[in-house]
């Protein structure tokens, strides 16, 4: 690989990495996992897991990247071959690809609900509409499969169109743009829910934390979504990091991105929950929180359509900047292996991407319970995309771990860490001991669910 497979700056790895961070784990997922788990004690157990496992495996995979230089399936072939340890690693690269594609497939789908709720805001269709009516169209966006698939179609296109331009005009150009545009729009939405909403409250329920409020499933879903939200384990920071400047410090790089990601999450949260309780609504809403009970709130407030649109701006830009993340391994390795022009590659990726999204789509409507293909598997398919992810993201954080703590030589990974022995000796104890621990942990959640 030569340099012009480098970032062009020192810094944009940081940005690139944040950019995949920030996405519908901090806008919709976190805020609706928080509000079922009660708040500050699920909040606290998340901030835990993200400083103790998620930055060193953020740490081990930027690493493995950027000591490769290669798409993560190149790059664990060639990281293997080199050190002369088993080819069974190479299963790390694979999972990651694979489980790229899957999340980018219904990653595409909900974000495109976005798409829909952008228009039904602007256009003050909502305006004073009372809770029924916004539940039921809700209800009637997952019923049409046409509007799904156009949603999902815009979505992931979009997210190809910026990929297939390559990494310094597509991807580092447009998060140049979209990065300080989203920033800006989250600080709108947080002035404007603060000052129309229930901030007193929001605060309240967020940072106020009794410990045993807190279910063993409500532990496992923290540490869980620590790792989605840091886009740990799937490729994309290993790819990413490919492209990364040799000057770049990994520690200090993944500190930003972790502390970036949970501020950004926890200004999401102030938002939604300040304009939540500001309209006398609960917070354990479930993954309806920011589809139904946020436009109710959007829906009788003043000024509510142009804000709640903004809002959906804001969640659209901030998936697709996820989006290109989860493009890229797979389209690097395309492109490597069979030599490849970047437009093919990302096309046969996203192509198939779209494709397997069919399935997420018809979950909500002609596949979903009652029909007969739901009674016949027991589950939509879309809930099975989710189990698979849930067991690919936790196995890729725990191989990354194992392998950069256990198979990596102290000379390869000193010289990449450019770090004191002591800092080195902090990160090696938690990828090799405390990471896999905590992760087999949240491993072992998904087991009972086989069954379920
Ligand atoms: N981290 C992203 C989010 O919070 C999701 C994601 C996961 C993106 C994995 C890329 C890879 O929305
Ligand atoms: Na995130």
């Amino acid at each position: 690989m030569s340099g012009k497979n480098i970032w062009t700056h020192k810094g944009t790895f940081l940005l690139a990495a944040v950019g995949s961070a920030v996405g519908l784990g901090n806008l919709w997922r976190f805020p609706y996992l928080t509000g079922e788990n009660g708040g500050g004690a699920f909040i606290l157990v998340y901030a835990l897991t993200i400083a103790v496992v998620g930055i060193p495996i953020l740490i081990a995979e930027t690493l493995l990247g950027r000591s490769s230089r290669r798409s993560p399936i190149m790059g664990m072939k060639y990281l293997t071959e080199s050190h002369g340890t088993s080819s069974a690693w190479q299963v790390i690269g694979w999972m990651g690809a694979g489980a790229a594609f899957v999340i980018l497939s219904f990653y595409s789908v909900i974000a495109g609900w976005a798409i829909h709720y952008t228009g039904l805001l602007f256009s003050g269709a909502l305006a004073g509409a009372d809770a029924e009516t916004i539940g039921a169209s809700f209800g009637a966006l997952l019923a049409s499969p046409e509007r799904l698939l156009l949603y999902h179609t815009l979505f992931i296109g979009a997210s190809g169109l910026i990929v297939a331009m390559g990494i310094h005009r597509g991807i580092e150009g447009g998060l140049r743009i979209m990065m300080p545009a989203l920033f800006v729009i989250l600080m709108i939405v947080l002035v404007y829910g603060v000052v129309v909403g229930d901030a007193a409250a929001a605060m309240r329920f967020l940072f106020t934390f009794n410990l045993n409020d807190l279910s063993l499933e409500g532990w496992l879903q923290a540490m869980g979504q620590s790792f989605f939200t840091l886009s740990l384990g799937m490729g994309a920071i290993m790819a990413y990091g490919a492209y990364m400047s040799s000057e770049a410090s990994l520690t200090r790089t993944a500190v930003s991105i972790a502390v970036v990601d949970t501020l950004i999450a926890l200004m999401a949260g102030v938002a939604i929950f300040s304009l939540v309780f500001g309209s006398g609504m609960e917070a354990g809403q479930g993954p309806g929180l920011m589809f139904v009970t946020l436009p109710i709130a959007f829906a009788d407030l003043p000024g509510g359509s142009i804000l709640g649109g903004v809002f959906f701006i804001l969640v659209i830009g901030a998936a697709l900047t996820s989006a290109i993340s989860l493009v890229e391994p797979v389209a690097a390795w395309l492109l490597e292996r069979f030599d490849l022009s970047r437009p093919v590659a990302v096309a046969i990726m996203v192509g198939g991407c779209w494709a397997l999204g069919l399935l997420t789509v018809f979950s909500f409507n002609v596949w979903s319970e009652g029909t007969i293909t739901h009674q016949w598997f027991g589950r939509s398919p879309f809930d099975v995309l989710e189990f698979i992810t849930n067991i690919l993201m936790p196995l890729g954080g725990l191989l990354i771990a194992l392998f950069a703590g256990w198979a990596l030589t102290r000379e390869d990974v000193i010289r990449q860490m450019a770090t004191n022995d002591r800092w080195f000796s902090a990160w090696q104890f938690l990828v090799r001991f405390v990471a896999p621990t905590a992760v087999a942990f949240v491993f072992l959640r998904t087991i009972p669910q086989v069954e379920g």
